[in-house]
């Protein structure tokens, strides 16, 4: 058995902060986890982030919408390949900050792209891989924007960008509620980890503790 929690959400959402915390809690309860992110979590996944993002806030990177998608899931087909299907083999839970979810909210609805067209590049990335959970943490765009210091390529879109990417989680959550867990992401932390804590709970049968 295995489990595959991914988190998603906007800039400044909290969702880094959230999958760490869960993946120390389940760490410290003896239960194996690997907390990975995308896009990176590899080498290669580190150096086609740095092309994404651009390296500094004035960075001006040209990268054509398709070659975006593209890109996310070369990076997503490698980390899937060499890091999370042999952590899932080994019964390992694992946790991944931002997933083919991503794709769908940023490259579909934010950049327009055709959204049968994000899902077969996913599905040839993933090999038909679903988190288990999907964990969303939703947070109105300017709240959210505000967080970050230095923006980066995707951080300094305009607003309606981020809009249609949250309006576009949001309304993929709402299709699959059995395996998307929404959340007030402007909520206190402690709150939010409480939150999670209580559906992922449900799933721990999947799991099993070291001896
Ligand atoms: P972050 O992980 O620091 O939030 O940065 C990743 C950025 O890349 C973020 O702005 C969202 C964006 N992104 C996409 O546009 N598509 C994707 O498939 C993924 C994984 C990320």
């Amino acid at each position: 058995m295995s489990l595959f929690i991914t988190f998603e959400g906007g800039e400044g959402s909290g969702k880094s902060t959230q999958a760490r915390a869960l993946h120390q809690r389940l760490s410290s309860m003896g239960i194996p986890a690997l907390l990975t992110h995308e896009p990176g979590g590899i080498p290669l996944g580190h150096e086609i982030r740095r092309w994404l993002k651009g390296d500094r806030a004035n960075d001006k990177v040209d990268v054509d919408p398709l070659t975006e998608l593209l890109l996310f899931n070369a990076s997503r087909a490698q980390l899937v390949a060499a890091v999370i299907r042999p952590a899932l083999k080994r019964e390992t839970a694992v946790i991944c900050d931002r997933f083919c979810h991503s794709t769908i909210a940023y490259q579909g609805y934010g950049r327009g792209l055709a959204l049968d067209l994000i899902e077969a590049a996913n599905n040839i990335a993933t090999q038909g891989l679903r988190p288990d959970l999907v964990v969303l943490l939703d947070i109105p765009v300017e709240q959210g924007l505000s967080r970050k210091k230095l923006k980066d390529r995707f951080e300094r879109e305009e607003l309606a960008f981020h809009q249609r990417v949250r309006q576009g989680y949001l309304e993929i959550a709402k299709k699959d509620p059995q395996r998307w867990l929404l959340i007030d992401g402007s909520l206190p932390k402690r709150d939010i980890e409480r939150q999670i804590w209580e559906r992922v709970e449900q799933l721990l049968p999947r799991v099993t503790k070291k001896r």
